[in-house]
């Protein structure tokens, strides 16, 4: 038995929804294991797109897909994703959802809003998906868990006292509408009856998982950098997405070897506010959002644009304990003229041994760059032909050597064949 874990090893939008893709081929089962509906997993499979946010990309194979504890989930959308996979003929009767993973409501997304709001200057940038506020709720002890949708009489206390405190306390800090608790229970009451058969209890999954000895795929969201704990607080998100926290978000004991798989695109994307030090001038911005597609897949957002971070991805392929890297969108750096990559964070004339500490520190950096020459897209082509260009090998051999992990792919466009094993 053995597991793959995937990660994205810098602010998210990596490529990683192609990778899982590509490697749930070979797994019995794909899970997702933090993080909700902020998330935005992009596949194309013979040139139709397909577009997740909670349903593990795996779905689309066919395979035994995992909602883990870990995960916020947002039932509407969660319902969207049903339909519109039901809708392509993709079968969801593959889909498990953790008994213990949290439900997100609504009115987490409205308190998401109103704290963003709130902040002014200092906002996160979030995707305004409710993600903060229902882990709020968990670590608070008063959220509702998917296992709750099981009993309807337990669901609806709970429901009811969820909905009392939302009235007392929200409403008068931020003047917010009351919500209906009537409507509101009703509603829950008619969509818990459209997930009830895809509950499953953690314990009683992981010993099925393990006892049948199944390939397990995990599917990290975000990346690295946004984790709460070892990302650039407070501009993250509110889970971790790193790869430890796959046994944690899942509940499946790691009883078996697995490797890391690190994903991060030839340069670098970051949405939300926050640092972002390699952020490119702005016409290069330009130019590489437009072919990269950057903008959120999630809030349509413009993505801001950076060459590749070297002491970034060093720091995230090692808390990651990241085996392999596959590097994505070498089309999309094609024929720029010039292309950089930043080598060092200098502080005051010296330069960082190690990642930034905190968030003072990186208002003090200075990168450090090295150019390397453009490819063309004629090199990027001949990739799929298994010829690889005197720059490109430059490029990612240059980074292999100094994050000390093997680049096994390249990826050179959307589609799924558009990936080279080196
Ligand atoms: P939240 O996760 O919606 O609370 O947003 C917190 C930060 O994480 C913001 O900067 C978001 O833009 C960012 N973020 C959340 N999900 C993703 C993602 O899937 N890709 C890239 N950035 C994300």
């Amino acid at each position: 038995m053995e597991a793959k874990i995937v990660v994205g090893l810098q602010w998210g939008d990596e490529g990683k929804g192609k990778i899982v893709d590509y490697l749930s081929d070979d797994a019995d089962l794909v899970v997702r294991y933090q993080g909700g509906a902020n998330a935005g997993h992009t596949i194309v499979i013979n040139g139709k797109k397909y577009v997740l946010h909670l349903i593990p990309s795996g779905i689309i194979r066919g395979k035994l897909s995992y909602i883990g504890n870990g995960v916020v989930v947002d039932l509407d959308e969660l319902l969207t994703e049903i339909e519109g996979l039901k809708k392509e003929n993709i079968s969801v009767d593959n889909l498990k959802i953790s008994s213990n993973a949290h439900i997100l409501f609504d009115f987490h997304k409205q308190i998401d809003a109103f704290e963003e709001e709130r902040k002014k200057e200092l906002s996160i940038g979030t995707t305004k998906s409710g993600i903060g506020p229902c882990y709020v709720d968990k670590y608070d002890r008063i959220g509702i868990r998917i296992g709750d949708l099981l009993d309807k009489d337990v669901l609806i206390k709970k429901l009811s006292n969820r909905i009392k405190n939302y009235n007392e306390f929200y409403c008068k800090m931020f003047s917010a509408n009351k919500i209906d608790e009537k409507k509101f229970i009703d509603d829950v009451l008619k969509k818990r009856e459209k997930i009830i058969d895809k509950i499953v209890f953690p314990e009683v999954f992981a010993k099925y998982v393990l006892d049948k000895k199944m390939k397990i795929l995990f599917e990290g969201a975000q990346g690295s950098l946004l984790d709460v704990d070892f990302g650039t607080y407070p501009y993250v998100t509110s889970s971790n997405p790193t790869s430890y926290n796959s046994f944690l978000g899942s509940g499946i004991p790691p009883y078996f070897d697995y490797k890391v798989i690190g994903i991060t695109k030839c340069y670098a994307t970051r949405v939300g506010n926050g640092p972002f030090p390699s952020r490119m001038e702005e016409e290069f911005e330009e130019n590489v959002r437009k072919k990269g597609g950057e903008f959120g897949a999630t809030t349509g957002r413009k993505r801001k644009c950076g060459w590749l971070d070297l002491p970034a991805l060093k720091y995230t392929s090692f808390i990651n304990r990241t085996d392999s890297i596959i590097m994505t969108k070498f089309d999309v750096l094609s024929d720029l003229g010039k292309i950089f990559v930043l080598t060092e964070y200098s502080v005051d004339g010296k330069v960082l041994e190690n990642f930034p500490e905190n968030i003072e520190k990186f208002e003090k950096i200075k990168p450090v760059y090295k150019e390397f020459e453009c490819w063309t897209q004629e090199e990027v082509d001949d990739l799929k032909k298994k010829k690889i260009s005197k720059r490109i090998k430059d490029f990612v051999e240059f980074v292999e050597r100094n994050v000390k992990v093997k680049i096994t792919h390249l990826t050179s466009g959307q589609d799924r064949n558009d990936i080279i094993k080196l």
